[in-house]
């Protein structure tokens, strides 16, 4: 069985691609695709060994490959000067990289419906998750979503492999004008589906597991909340969540996360510490993790 905690490795740039508004980054780092699961995030150093951004930046992956001793690839919008950075990079240019981080998706034992809902570069954690998904015979309809068509990511893929595929803007660019929030209701009834796997923004994550909770059924949502040491030691990611026992803790999204079930987090309180939240588990050490 292979080792699954997390290394520290040189990755080097083997392809940059833009798609749309996104930057693709192929890297090839082993260690990490061998150990990666879906729904676990990389985390980057950026500005080279003199820089002075000390934090890593995350980002979700959107493929593993055996090539090469393990390819990862990420995709990302240019925000600030760590994703300028990256954007920079070259063909074999040198990228530290960690990972791979967090907990994943959990996965159905027997072949089941499946939503699989992301807006903007949050789709992209759901590619390596719906190819797990389909070697279990799950049947896979997607829902994409993003401000413009540019900002939909990976709707040709999801076309390629999906049963089917709904895809929402806000501007109405591509698919039917609005949010994907609108479309689940009904990709839900008619794919009499039975779980929905989504990431994007906290407000959609929100609106999704409201409507999921409504039909009864679950949602597996991975959250985005800003990190800073994307390891489990710095309590910067922190986020209200309900527990096995019924009280709320505080759990940082990093390590006990990102994938949480959707009605587990108290959504209205992100961002607050409720009065009555326990707090935060014990910092563990990467090597304590399971
Ligand atoms: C688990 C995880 C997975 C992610 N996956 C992706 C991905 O696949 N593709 C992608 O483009 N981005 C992803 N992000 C967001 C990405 O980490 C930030 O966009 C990036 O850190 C910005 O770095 P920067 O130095 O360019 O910008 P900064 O100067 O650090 O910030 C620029 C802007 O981005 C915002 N920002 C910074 N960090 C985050 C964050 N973590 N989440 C949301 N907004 C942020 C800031 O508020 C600011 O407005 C992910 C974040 C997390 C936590
Ligand atoms: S980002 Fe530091 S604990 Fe999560």
């Amino acid at each position: 069985m292979t080792d699954s905690s997390p290394v520290q490795v040189p990755g080097t740039v083997l392809t940059m691609r833009r798609i749309g508004t996104y930057q693709t980054m192929t890297l090839v780092a082993p260690g990490v695709a061998e150990r990666f699961r879906p729904g676990q995030f990389v985390a980057v150093a950026v500005g080279g060994e003199q820089s002075s951004m000390l934090l890593r930046r995350c980002f979700s992956v959107r493929e593993v490959k055996p090539d090469y001793g393990g390819t990862v690839e990420i995709v990302f919008a240019v925000r600030g000067k760590g994703t300028e950075w990256l954007a920079a990079l070259r063909p074999r240019d040198i990228v530290d990289v960690a990972g791979p981080l967090g907990r994943p998706f959990p996965l159905p034992r027997d072949p089941v419906n499946c939503v699989l809902l992301g807006v903007a570069h949050g789709s992209a954690a759901l590619f390596p998750l719906a190819a797990v998904l389909g070697q279990r015979d799950c049947r896979l309809h997607f829902v994409l979503g993003g401000a413009t068509s540019d900002d939909v990511l990976g709707a040709r893929g999801a076309r390629r492999t999906g049963d089917s595929v709904a895809v929402a803007t806000e501007d109405g660019s591509l698919g039917s004008a609005g949010s994907v929030g609108d479309l689940l209701p009904g990709v839900i009834e008619d794919a009499q589906a039975d779980v929905v796997y989504a990431c994007g923004p906290l407000d959609t994550l929100r609106a999704v597991t409201r409507t999921c909770t409504g039909y009864g059924i679950p949602a597996q949502v991975a959250v985005e909340e800003p990190m800073a040491c994307g390891t489990g030691v710095c309590m910067a990611c922190v986020l209200p969540v309900i527990g096995d026992d019924g009280g709320t803790h505080m759990v940082r999204t990093c390590v006990e996360g990102p994938v949480f079930r959707g009605e587990r987090v108290r959504w209205d309180d992100v961002g607050t510490i409720p009065f009555d939240a326990l707090g935060a588990p014990r910092a563990l050490r990467l090597g304590e993790r399971s």
